[in-house]
């Protein structure tokens, strides 16, 4: 199982005042479980991994079947909750390097509709030309502006390209059962499409259809990842106590941490393959907890390589943040350094070691000098990068920020602040409906 430890976070806070948020973590788990606590009709992730029927599985894995044996290139158009999630998971799990192979065992994925870059969506429609491609469209309220533009360009082309009886096979919708316009598309097109459960929110939908599809697509292990999640749900199930829960122990360090003025949590690995894990959990945090003036500020490096950036800051800027780092136990490949009889580079103390060794000195070397610098520290071990473990870590991220949301005294569902640029982009851009917004906005020009 995934592991917590807190040990490192005694500088800062003692242990006895994180077990004193027992009763209110527990309190806030029963309110999550009997759905009486704020945001109570977006609680469907809850019980989600334990709840995934095999037809379901198996219908998302058939449609993953289609597409990987009708395209070369899969694109996933989504953005925020409906893309981060497939992301951090295939990311997570690929080799770094076969998108840049000739010969694939899977369809490479490539992401769109999560900005409005022209020059990235010209590249993209450009680099599409003659390829075999396929389209995921993936957006609960299907009005999203960033993937529904994406989508207009990336529908049309591959109709053109790949005739419309193909596109109709390649082309599949991920959005509410009824409203919007991408269910309206879908319907009207004949599209398979699947359902975003109304009580799942973007950000804790990726273990339904929005994350497993692209991940089955990429050809991952979706039923191992559900199974790990699922175990995981058990390990933070209310029954458990909370010196044994480890969603609620994390929930609990990161509230006293922020009461006492650590306010910029900051996510760190060792791996590069976890960069969108990070993404993922950013957004979660940021969105759930970020409300009402309050909230942690969720942040994230890549280490060894943002030591050689970030580093400096972490060590000796402002003193309120605390690292929480994903260490991931064993890689899933052995590398040792080479003896090299000149030793020009200096390195023959490394010679025979894994290259794993040198990496884990320098995660606890990091660990011991930002601890001696006044940053707290937690630690989640992950044993491997499998989907089983991720499926694990996801599912813990999760249970967590529901506790930490609540303890925190705001409603972790939902996103009021997100609406604010959206009106104002549609006030400037004239969409039909804004005339009011569109005056008062020219006037503030
Ligand atoms: O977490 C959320 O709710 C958001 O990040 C959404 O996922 C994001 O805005 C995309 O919305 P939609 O799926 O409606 O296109």
């Amino acid at each position: 199982m995934i592991s917590l430890n807190i040990e490192k976070t005694a500088g800062c806070i003692s242990k006895e005042k994180v077990f004193a948020y027992e009763a209110l973590a527990k309190d806030a788990q029963k309110a999550l479980e009997n759905g009486t606590g704020l945001g109570n009709d977006f609680l469907g992730w809850l019980h989600l991994p334990s709840s995934i029927s095999k037809e379901h599985l198996a219908d998302i894995k058939a449609t993953a079947q289609t597409l990987r044996e009708n395209c070369d290139i899969v694109i996933v158009a989504g953005i925020g909750g409906s893309y981060l999630g497939a992301r951090a998971v295939i990311e997570a799990l690929s080799n770094s390097f076969t998108w840049l192979q000739d010969k694939k065992t899977a369809p490479a994925i490539v992401y769109a509709g999560h900005n409005i870059g022209e020059d990235y969506l010209y590249e993209l429609t450009e680099f599409l030309k003659d390829k075999k491609f396929g389209l995921i469209n993936i957006s609960k309220s299907g009005t999203t502006t960033e993937t529904a533009l994406a989508f207009r360009l990336l529908k049309k082309q591959c109709e053109q390209q790949r005739g419309k009886e193909m596109a109709k096979k390649v082309i599949v919708a991920i959005t509410d059962a009824k409203k919007g316009a991408a269910r309206i598309t879908a319907d009207k097109e004949g599209y398979k499409s699947f359902i975003i459960p109304d009580n799942v929110g973007g950000r804790f939908s990726v273990l339904t259809p929005v994350g497993l599809l692209p991940i089955a697509v990429a050809g991952f292990d979706i039923e191992n990842l559900v199974t790990g999640a699922s175990d995981m749900e058990k390990t933070c199930g209310l029954d458990v106590p909370f010196a044994e829960n480890p969603a609620a122990i994390y929930a609990a360090t990161r509230n006293e941490l922020y009461k006492n003025g650590k306010k910029i949590e900051i996510l760190v690995n060792f791996n590069p393959k976890l960069h969108y894990v990070s993404e993922w959990w950013k957004q979660l945090y940021g969105e759930s907890e970020g409300k009402e003036n309050k909230g942690i500020f969720p942040a994230a490096v890549d280490f060894s390589t943002d030591l050689h950036s970030m580093g400096q800051w972490i060590q000796e800027g402002e003193r309120t943040i605390y690292e929480t780092v994903i260490s991931v136990e064993k890689p899933n490949h052995t590398m040792l350094v080479p003896s090299d009889e000149a030793n020009l580079d200096g390195l023959n103390f490394l010679a025979g070691k894994r290259v794993d060794e040198v990496n884990k000195m320098a995660e606890l070397g990091t660990q011991l000098a930002h601890v001696d610098g006044d940053v707290p520290n937690i630690r989640i071990v992950i044993p491997e990068l499998s989907e089983y473990y991720i499926g694990q870590l996801l599912y813990f991220f999760e249970i967590a920020c529901g506790i930490s949301g609540y303890i925190l005294g705001v409603n972790p569902f939902n996103q009021p602040g997100v609406e604010a640029y959206k009106k104002n982009m549609f006030a400037l851009l004239n969409k039909p409906g804004y005339e009011e917004e569109s005056k008062a906005i020219q006037s503030k020009l």
